[in-house]
């Protein structure tokens, strides 16, 4: 005869692996939902563009961005980082990337948002390349699961131009 205890460890071991299984399974179809998420991210206005006294260009914008995310969200997703980037090439560096502004989306209800916004960082390029710089603005996301690995992904939004001169 088993002892009581013996049994009961018995049917933990096996919740456990259960569990396991049900975890793997559960990133497994994550990886196989192929979402569809879309942003659209619209300059309102330019409030200010500046030369600061040591030389760096600083820009300060009004957006408009305008996203759905809730393909991102299943039931193993706990939350979404999401920023907004300008990114632009100069001379010294391929890739400049600045964030603009940031956001975490707690459930798939928030997920489906426009959202009128200065820039909530500031805009400064370490130099003073920005006069008349044609840019992109990126959506990233990093989507957090409750189980398994977190993964990330962006919208990429080419064609936006800052003026020529500073105002
Ligand atoms: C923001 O963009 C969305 C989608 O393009 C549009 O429906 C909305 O009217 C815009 N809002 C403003 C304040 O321009
Ligand atoms: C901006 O977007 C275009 C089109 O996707 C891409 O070819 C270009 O490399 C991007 N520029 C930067 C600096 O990432």
């Amino acid at each position: 005869m088993h002892s009581f205890g013996y049994r009961a460890n018995a049917l933990l071991t096996f919740a456990v692996t259960i569990l396991a299984l049900l975890c793997t399974i559960g990133s497994l179809s994550d990886n196989l939902n192929t979402p569809s998420p879309s942003a659209q991210i619209e300059i309102l206005n330019i409030n200010w563009f500046q030369k600061q006294p040591h030389g760096n260009d600083e820009v300060s914008l009004t957006l408009n961005i305008t996203a759905d995310l809730q393909s991102l969200f299943t039931w193993n997703t706990k939350q979404l980082f999401i920023f907004v980037a300008a990114e632009y090439e100069t001379p010294k560096n391929a890739l400049n990337q600045v964030s603009l502004w940031d956001a975490i989306i707690p459930a798939k209800e928030f997920a489906k948002f426009s959202i009128h916004t200065s820039n909530k960082y500031r805009f400064i390029d370490q130099g003073h390349s920005l006069r008349g710089k044609e840019f992109n603005l990126t959506l990233h996301w990093h989507v957090m699961p409750k189980t398994g690995k977190m993964f990330a992904n962006k919208i990429v939004m080419s064609g936006y131009h800052l003026p020529e001169d500073y105002r």
